[in-house]
């Protein structure tokens, strides 16, 4: 069983798929490793570390050669992947809904695609949950992207000069980031408020300490849908939330925004219009800039100012703190992939329930329900 690690070549992306320590683990289970020369660089682990660890070094095409499973953070381009085996397992967060073309490429070139962002949400695919370990990193580098770019503090401090008042953040879009932004930004001495479409936050809120900020009037609206995550809100909910936002953000100094409906675009949640209310000088962070943006506006990749309001639209910022992002990811691969390890085979076998959901392509086609329903 030989396992290969490429070295990312998305623009921005910092991450690797393997740290020493999982090398050293899929050691200890009788597999191959073999890294890219140069792929742990960007996340603080030199190719000599990997080799210390068990690893070979070596180029692209002689990583791949023979290689059972290639490891990365992101799709490779499927032309890069030339000279891999037939049947060899792709394993990576592959964006199925959002990268169908490469999809489409892996199929045709025989490679069997698993996704890590399809795993289920399932109590015991949580150590396996990437989603979870890249947004709680996500959700409290937004909040430090957000001081930086606030000319004021975030505690409130009483100096001889006189008192600085604390900084009011909201957060809106109460999951795994949502929940860390939270925390880090009451540990910074902010005053908190947060809000989600799903009732089951409020407490959660709460027990961190900041305030829930929920659409009250509208009747028979759980905001669950399946999985755990939200579902689209209807029409009358939509302008209740909207009027609710409208007189709470003007009061804000901070926004961070992290709401997702997985497979659709981001609900749009801050118009032009409200973030004129803001006062000059505040800052919104977009974690959703990339599957469309929660604030009109916000660019990806990019820090703009409207009305005085500084919007932070930073791409992959998972990627932003590498070394953990990649240690975390590098860990969810291996759970996934030991869980299933069959001792006599020497390999990973898959169950039906994990192995339908994440495997998107095999024997040359697309397989995967959610791409082909
Ligand atoms: P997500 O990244 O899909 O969405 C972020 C948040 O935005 C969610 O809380 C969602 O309800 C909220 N949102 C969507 N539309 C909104 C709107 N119009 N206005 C305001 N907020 C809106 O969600 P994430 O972070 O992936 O977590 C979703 C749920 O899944 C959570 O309850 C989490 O605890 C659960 N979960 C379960 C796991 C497991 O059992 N293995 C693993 C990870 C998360």
């Amino acid at each position: 069983m030989k396992i290969a690690v490429v070295k990312e070549s998305a623009p921005g992306e910092k991450r690797v798929a393997a740290t020493p320590e999982t090398v050293k683990k899929f050691s200890a289970l009788g597999a191959e490793i073999a890294v890219e020369r140069g792929a742990g660089t960007a996340s603080s682990v030199a190719d000599g570390d990997y080799e210390a660890a068990g690893a070979t070094v070596a180029d692209r095409a002689g990583i791949l050669k023979d290689a059972d499973i290639i490891l990365a953070a992101q799709g490779p381009d499927p032309a890069s992947l030339a000279g891999a085996k037939q049947g060899a397992w792709l394993v990576a967060i592959l964006n199925p809904f959002g990268e169908r073309a490469r999809i489409d490429a892996y199929a045709a070139a025989g490679i069997e695609a698993l996704a890590m962002d399809f795993m289920p949400r399932i109590t015991r695919a949580q150590s396996m949950d990437v989603l979870s370990s890249q947004s709680n990193l996500a959700g409290y580098k937004a909040v430090l992207d957000a001081a930086a770019e606030y000319g004021r503090a975030f505690p409130m401090m009483m100096t001889a000069a006189g008192t600085v008042s604390a900084a009011r953040v909201f957060v809106m879009g109460v999951g795994v980031a949502g929940l860390q932004a939270i925390a880090t930004a009451r540990r910074l001495g902010a005053q908190v408020s947060a809000t989600d479409v799903r009732s089951a936050t409020r407490e959660q809120i709460q027990s961190l300490g900041a305030k829930p900020v929920f659409v009250e009037a509208v009747a028979g609206i759980e905001g669950e849908g399946s999985g755990g995550y939200a579902g689209e809100m209807s029409d009358e909910y939509r302008k209740a939330q909207a009027e609710l936002v409208s007189s709470h953000i003007a009061k804000q100094d901070v926004v961070i925004t992290t709401a997702l409906i997985p497979g659709k675009p981001a609900p749009r949640l801050i118009a032009d219009a409200q973030i004129a209310t803001m006062r000059p000088g505040s800052v919104i962070v977009d974690l959703a800039v990339e599957q469309g943006g929660n604030v009109e506006g916000a660019v990806a990749g990019e820090v703009i100012e409207k009305h005085g309001v500084k919007i932070v639209g930073h791409r992959n910022v998972p990627s932003r703190l590498a070394a953990d992002a990649s240690a975390l990811y590098a860990r969810n691969l291996f759970n996934f992939l030991s869980a299933f390890w069959d001792k006599e085979q020497g390999k990973p076998v898959l169950d039906e329930e994990i192995g339908d959901a994440v495997r998107l392509t095999q024997g040359g086609k697309v397989v995967n329900a959610r791409l082909n329903g």
